[in-house]
């Protein structure tokens, strides 16, 4: 079966999730775009949508869905969106896309952090997909020199620019056995926006498409 099916999968599987009158915080990327075609068919049964960046906000809009901005929400019951890396514990790497520091915002403000990838996204220890931080462009040299400290190898994300005019460093090489002490070290460091490890807020339900069906823990 292909990776595009087992992601449409997983996208059917999180309806299961919404409930009517939902407000559905909305994630970035190709498994989340399947979840965001879907919920053109609920259209009428929610409340509205709040997006985790401009391009789904305008797939939302396109599908004739209502986005709301995050800011006149208190809280959002649930939010689908998709991962570069997962494990069992439900710790991820995100950004694949360039959105996770909207993406950590939406997962912040949600109640369910409802989890959608192929099940080639599961994986024993996180990093080998290079791991996405969003640094402020004047801290761009700094971070990279303290990753290089770590051990990491980090590679400026070529011509791209984030929702929030900020630049994306990929970092390679970095085994993360430990995420959440990993995400908190990152986030110290001056400049650094958003880190791409998802563990001290992680996913509450992780779906993953397989030959077999959604895989649901
Ligand atoms: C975007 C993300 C995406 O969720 C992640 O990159 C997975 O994308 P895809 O569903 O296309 O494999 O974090 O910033």
């Amino acid at each position: 079966m292909s990776l595009e099916k087992k992601k449409q999968i997983a996208a059917e599987a999180a309806f299961d999730y919404i409930q009517v009158n939902d407000i559905v915080g909305v994630g970035t990327g190709s498994t989340a775009n399947y979840f965001i075609d879907g919920l053109a068919k609920l259209k009428g049964k929610i409340d509205g949508a709040v997006a985790s960046s401009v391009a789904s906000s305008e797939r939302l809009k396109q599908h004739g869905i209502e986005v709301i901005d995050a800011n006149n929400v208190a809280s959002l019951p649930i939010y689908v969106d998709g991962a570069d890396e997962a494990t069992v514990h439900k710790h991820l790497i995100k950004g694949g896309g360039g959105a996770h520091t909207r993406e950590k915002i939406v997962a912040a403000i949600s109640e369910k952090f409802v989890c959608i990838a192929d099940d080639s996204k599961l994986v024993d220890v996180l990093g080998e997909f290079p791991l996405p931080i969003e640094v402020i462009p004047m801290s761009r040299s700094y971070v990279a020199r303290q990753l290089v400290k770590i051990g990491g190898a980090p590679e400026l994300r070529e011509d791209f620019v984030t929702d929030n005019g900020n630049l994306i460093l990929d970092v390679h090489n970095l085994q993360i056995l430990n995420p959440v002490e990993m995400e908190q070290q990152l986030n110290n460091l001056a400049g650094v926006v958003t880190v791409g490890i998802f563990a001290i807020r992680p996913a509450d339900v992780l779906i993953l498409g397989s030959d077999s069906g959604p895989k649901i823990s």
